[in-house]
């Protein structure tokens, strides 16, 4: 009988610290409202798939619990946060809880700036600001107007019914601005430039895939071949051009590439930042193009308040350092695509040591994700949030909010966005090239559905025809 009990005992003490240590919920130590895992092992990843991206998720989390919440990613607790209030608490952050982001580790590479954090990554970010002011970019007008001016020369040898696949359009053209205004000379060469533009659509689509299936292709897979073949062929072309750089008298405008090379990182996480700055750089500034060309289209009446504005503002003249904030209509166009889009939705910070939020403890090393879309599209600040209003970025309707209420390049810790200049001013130039020649028009009958990857992309292509303005 003794020989039962102590068995019982042992059985039910061993299976409640089994409990306690397999099962992640009954491990939560903090106060935050949110969910419980609805999976032992993969905690709620089962329900952002439901959802269908983390974004629709987080917007569901939010309405469920208002702007503070916690959820669990595997055995993980993660919290959320999305109020400008909140985002104000975690302002001086700097640290990105790098497990998060561990499906872009293959592309990016492990040392690249999104995975560095404490002083080598703001060491590194401080002298990369340095290349990423609005004045270091005063010599990049004219190729952001070359290479627009191109596109729209293509459109007008079009017929007015021709239908144009808008983004492909968009990414062609970010593509060549991004090479040439980060990396400079070397790609002025076609060949070069469409060589290594075929692997990194490579790497990218592998890379997307695998964010939408949670997992990377296994070691050995013909798709890892592949990634592996393409990754390693645009590293050797990234050697190639840090190379021959190096050995150029530089002059007193650093570019990008220049930066690199004096950051005092070895010539593997060169590579890698360079690599990582033209992933983000085209298909942030390719996708909020298309997006803003895709509301200018679906919103004729702004399409034709912003062309007035640019026939009044800079007359004949093309945009440069001097005249591209007489732009403000255009600026608030821009705003309000970021808004609508919600390109970027989230972001993330953790820190070593436990801290507070709203009165819940955080405990150390516990990520806590930016619902930067959350607030982006939310009512509280924002009336009619699903409408296209460009309005809402006048001078006298910005006052009304919070500062942080409009956040799409993050806020965090120095370390928001290094490209928002650069994403504006390329904006700004296209946009003015393109809607000075062609009035853009959607094909009719399309509905355009926004995807929630790391990039807020349309799940279709976007299909537009253009007619020469008189
Ligand atoms: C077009 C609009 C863009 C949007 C909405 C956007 C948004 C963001 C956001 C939300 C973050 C995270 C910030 C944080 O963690 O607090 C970020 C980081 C980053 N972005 Fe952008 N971005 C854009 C354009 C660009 C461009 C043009 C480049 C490069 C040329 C770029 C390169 C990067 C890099 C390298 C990081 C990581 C920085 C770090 O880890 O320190 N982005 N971006």
């Amino acid at each position: 009988m003794l020989d039962f009990v102590i068995f019982a005992v042992t059985f039910v003490v061993t299976l409640i610290i089994a409990v306690i240590y397999l099962y992640p919920t009954s491990r939560k130590t903090t106060t935050v409202p949110g969910l419980e895992a609805s999976n032992q092992e993969t905690g709620n990843v089962p329900d952002i798939e439901r959802a269908g991206s983390l974004q629709e998720f987080l917007v569901d989390l939010h309405g469920q619990y208002g702007s503070i919440a916690s959820f669990w990613i595997g055995q993980k607790l993660v919290v959320s946060v999305a109020s400008p209030k909140l985002f104000k608490e975690q302002q001086a952050v700097f640290d990105r809880p790098v497990e998060l982001m561990r499906l872009f580790r293959p592309l990016f590479g492990s040392s690249s700036i999104p995975f560095t954090n404490k002083a080598d990554g703001r060491t590194r970010r401080t002298k990369y600001d340095k290349v990423f002011t609005r004045s270091a970019f005063k010599n990049s007008y004219a190729i952001f107007h070359k290479v627009s001016a191109d596109l729209s020369t293509k459109w007008s040898t079009m017929p007015d019914e021709q239908h144009i696949p808008l983004t492909q359009h968009m990414l062609a053209l970010s593509f060549k601005i991004l090479m040439w205004t980060l990396v400079g000379d070397y790609f002025k060469d076609d060949k070069k430039l469409l060589e290594f533009r075929k692997n990194f659509d490579v790497c990218w689509s592998i890379t997307e895939e695998s964010l939408l299936a949670e997992s990377f292709p296994e070691e050995g897979s013909q798709q890892f071949k592949r990634f592996s073949q393409a990754k390693s062929a645009l590293h050797d072309t990234l050697k190639d051009v840090l190379q021959k750089q190096r050995s150029r008298p530089r002059g007193n405008d650093l570019m990008f590439v220049d930066m690199v090379t004096l950051a005092g990182i070895s010539e593997d996480t060169q590579v890698e930042d360079l690599l990582t700055f033209i992933v983000w750089g085209v298909h942030k500034t390719a996708f909020m193009l298309s997006w803003a060309l895709y509301f200018l289209a679906t919103h004729p009446d702004v399409q034709q308040k912003l062309v007035k504005e640019i026939s009044t503002a800079l007359g004949e003249s093309e945009v440069n350092e001097n005249n591209v904030d007489k732009l403000r209509y255009l600026r608030q166009v821009l705003d309000e695509t970021l808004r609508c889009s919600a390109l970027s939705p989230w972001s993330a910070r953790v820190q070593d040591f436990d801290t507070e939020l709203e009165g819940h403890k955080i405990p150390k090393n516990t990520p806590v994700i930016h619902a930067l879309g959350v607030v982006l599209q939310g009512d509280t600040w924002w009336a009619e949030p699903n409408k296209f209003d460009p309005d809402r970025f006048s001078s006298e309707n910005t006052k009304s909010r919070p500062l942080l209420a409009f956040s799409p390049f993050g806020f965090a810790g120095k370390r928001t966005c290094p490209g928002a200049q650069l994403a504006y001013l390329e904006a700004t130039s296209v946009l003015v090239t393109l809607l000075r020649q062609h009035k853009v028009k959607m094909v009719e009958g399309l509905v355009i559905n926004p995807v929630y990857g790391i990039v807020t992309h349309p799940g279709d292509e976007i299909w537009i025809t253009v007619e020469k303005r008189k």
